[in-house]
């Protein structure tokens, strides 16, 4: 339990490199796992999310190595892992849970598999589903939930599969078994998610087409180690580019951030705002990489639609903070999504903002932001929680910064899932201007 200082009055000001980008990170370590050869991965994120899929590589007999922000990986190929002496703990990770569902959805031993609280409310079958159809075979907890068993299989067939929810932790899992399945597996996306996936695939030597929303791969002999340079993460940054563009008198520069087209959305929603967010490319042999410059400015309400979501899905907390600032309304629609995060971040972004005055309505698929709000904490002193959401706790931070009042908040730890040393960051802005 913390009390937060307010953001000074000369605002918040220095550059900032925020860590290593977590679907990237997680994405590095399967495919280093399954090449063959040596990966070496820089900047890599060292937060707990990542380390619980290094963990269930170390317990699959990969040998992975640590010095600094570096990582070399071992390869071992599809066919060569060992079978591990007990439980795989996912802990809170979603993405180490359903990428590595589809990655070790045909190993010749059943792998039994369990997580925390939050994560064991979160639902499988979306990626069960699929992989069910290609001969993956799972027991889970009311066919749906953590825990459960992948069970032991030595066939995979491939599926054209159109995926109804934009989601790239499931077409991920079907490409990771696609890679293993006899004949070709197709992914249609409506909406395009993520693709870091598809593109580390290419970067280790495998087939794979995508035109249009529709994905193709084939089984893959072998893949190739690699040297990945992770970008720093963009959906951490994004709470330095909101709390640059809502506190007085602030000007932050964020450092080689990963402006992946399909992660940019909080950018270009933000820009919507009204907010005038300058990118500063760099080159880069991987993911594009620039330097966000954001200064602060007024903002005004806009629509955000389903079409929206896929790519800013993680930054709707924090998006969500700046609406309660903008001018005007914001409403949120075609979010459901949100239900099914770390926590239910419809309601956990309410609850927590109510608690500073901000004016919510809640939908099914999201909500709508009165914004031009003063945020203070009711009664002179109130708590935030992140109710164990990592992206909830961080959102909670900016908040306090510019809420009048005490704010204390609870549940900080969970922050070290995708962003250990955000406070330390958080106070390194909010030295007094010289
Ligand atoms: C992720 C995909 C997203 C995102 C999560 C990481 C990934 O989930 O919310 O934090 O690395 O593939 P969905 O694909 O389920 O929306």
């Amino acid at each position: 339990m913390i009390k937060l200082i307010k953001a000074p009055k000369s605002g918040l000001h220095g550059e900032i490199t925020v860590p290593g980008d977590k679907s990237i990170s997680h994405r590095a370590l399967m495919f280093g796992a399954i090449a063959n050869g040596e990966t070496r991965i820089d900047n890599f994120l060292m937060s707990d999310d990542v380390l619980r899929t290094m963990t269930v590589f170390r317990e699959l007999g990969v040998n992975m190595s640590q010095v600094g922000s570096q990582i070399k990986v071992i390869g071992k190929g599809l066919d060569k892992f060992t079978k591990p002496d007990h439980s795989l703990n996912m802990g809170n990770s979603g993405t180490s849970t359903r990428l590595l569902m589809g990655l070790l959805s045909k190993q010749p031993f059943d792998l039994p598999f369990f997580g925390d609280e939050s994560l064991s409310k979160r639902p499988l079958r979306r990626v069960a589903g699929p992989l069910a159809l290609m001969n993956a075979k799972f027991d889970l907890a009311a066919d749906n939930f953590l825990p459960g068993t992948i069970l032991a299989n030595n066939n995979l067939q491939g599926i054209t599969y159109d995926m109804p929810v934009a989601s790239a932790q499931v077409k991920s899992a079907i490409l990771l078994a696609g890679i293993q399945a006899e004949g070709e597996t197709i992914v249609i996306e409506k909406r395009p998610s993520r693709d870091h996936t598809e593109r580390m695939l290419r970067q280790f030597g495998g087939d794979i087409t995508t035109n249009n929303g529709i994905i193709t791969v084939h089984q893959q002999r072998q893949l190739r180690g690699q040297h990945v340079l992770v970008p720093s993460d963009i959906s951490s940054a994004a709470f330095f580019m909101v709390a640059g563009l809502i506190t007085p008198n602030s000007e932050l520069t964020l450092k080689k951030v990963g402006v992946n087209p399909t992660r940019v959305g909080v950018i270009k929603l933000l820009e919507r705002m009204g907010a005038n967010i300058k990118q500063e490319p760099m080159p880069s042999n991987g993911e594009a990489l620039a330097d966000i410059v954001v200064k602060s400015q007024s903002l005004r309400g806009i629509n955000i639609t389903a079409d929206d979501i896929p790519s800013a899905v993680d930054e709707l907390p924090i998006l969500a903070l700046a609406a309660t600032q903008a001018l005007g309304d914001t409403v949120i629609s075609g979010a459901a999504e949100l239900r099914v995060k770390e926590t239910d971040r419809i309601a956990t972004v309410i609850t927590e903002l109510t608690k500073l005055g901000a004016n919510i309505e809640e939908r099914q698929d999201g909500m709508v932001i009165h914004g031009g709000t003063t945020l203070r904490a009711l009664q002179g002193s109130v708590m935030l929680d992140s109710h164990g959401d990592h992206r909830i706790g961080m959102m909670n931070a900016i908040a306090a910064l510019i809420a009048e009042g005490n704010v204390i908040l609870t549940g900080e730890d969970a922050m070290s899932v995708s962003y250990p040393g955000f406070l330390a960051d958080l106070a390194s802005t909010m030295r007094e201007k010289l």
